[in-house]
């Protein structure tokens, strides 16, 4: 029985399922075996307002019994009220796909701040993805600045980390994944670690067809969720989602979902098609 198994916890289901509830009991022993899966669709920057807004509608049904795992979505800054309000009472949640690293309302301009996001309807908020870190100048600093201004506006951050291929064919794997979380959650304290939830994305597996193997996979979140537990004590750790992201597809998720530390997966190429995105949704 591994952590992600309903069996595992004492209650009805939907009690189990419910994030609400864990936080609802901050003393339980239940809260070391809970982690609800997330399967998170990145829509990058796709799709104009019709499109998503009938992708949206498409999913709906087709994920309205997915009671095992969170569902989210996160379409363009543009798309988010509509698709949110078109989504409203549904069981998919609104990410962000970033925000700005400043709380404050101001002159900053083309930025969009975390509580803007919530106002429109978001509950997540995707921070410090590869290919912000790449072709957009995001740093672990960056990224620190932008997970403490979504934790203060109510959002979940979904931190993204993961190597590049220069970087596992030199073997520094692990430095590299550990450096961008020392950096990224710098200063936080425990109950802001429970309230967020990590993405490994090797940065050689995003939109290249090459998932990595789910004993990679595992391999990582096991070396992740160690690094949470030496920084924020193994209750935190285990609690603590970590998602798996690149090439992630129909075919391969149910065999990372297997995997005792993969939590879930955010999902790029394979989210933007309703149908596809359903079946991986419904992976169980
Ligand atoms: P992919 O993208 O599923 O298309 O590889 C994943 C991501 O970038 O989050």
């Amino acid at each position: 029985m591994n952590c992600h198994s309903p069996e595992a916890a004492v209650g009805s289901p939907s009690e189990f399922f419910d994030p609400e509830y864990r936080l609802a009991r901050p003393g339980s022993t239940l809260r070391l075996i809970m982690r609800k899966p997330v399967i998170a669709g990145n829509w990058k920057m796709y799709k104009l307002l019709s499109e998503a807004v009938n992708t949206a509608l498409a999913l709906k049904p087709l994920v309205a019994n997915a009671n095992h795992c969170e569902v989210i979505i996160a379409p363009v800054f543009t798309e988010l009220k509509t698709v949110a309000d078109r989504l409203e009472g549904s069981n998919i949640k609104i990410a962000a796909q970033d925000c700005a690293a400043e709380s404050a309302h101001g002159a900053h301009t083309g930025e969009v701040a975390a509580d803007m996001l919530k106002d429109v309807g978001c509950r997540y908020v995707v921070v410090g993805h590869s290919e912000r870190r790449q072709l957009y100048g995001e740093t672990d600093q960056s990224v620190n600045r932008k997970v403490n201004s979504a934790l203060a506006a109510g959002l979940t951050p979904i931190v993204c980390v993961g190597e590049m291929l220069e970087q596992r064919e030199a073997g520094v794997v692990e430095s590299v994944v550990k450096t961008q979380l020392s950096g990224g959650l710098a200063g936080l304290t425990r109950a802001d670690v429970e309230r967020i939830i990590i993405a490994y994305e090797p940065v050689w597996a995003i939109g290249t067809g090459k998932t990595a193997t789910p004993q990679q996979a595992q391999e990582m979140h096991g070396v992740i969720r160690r690094a949470a537990a030496e920084s924020h004590g193994e209750e935190v750790a285990n609690s603590l989602r970590i998602l798996y992201g690149g090439s992630v597809k129909p075919d391969n998720i149910a065999t990372l979902m297997d995997q005792p530390d993969v939590d879930g997966a955010l999902v790029g190429g394979a989210s933007l098609e309703a149908e596809t995105f359903a079946k991986i949704v419904n992976y169980k």
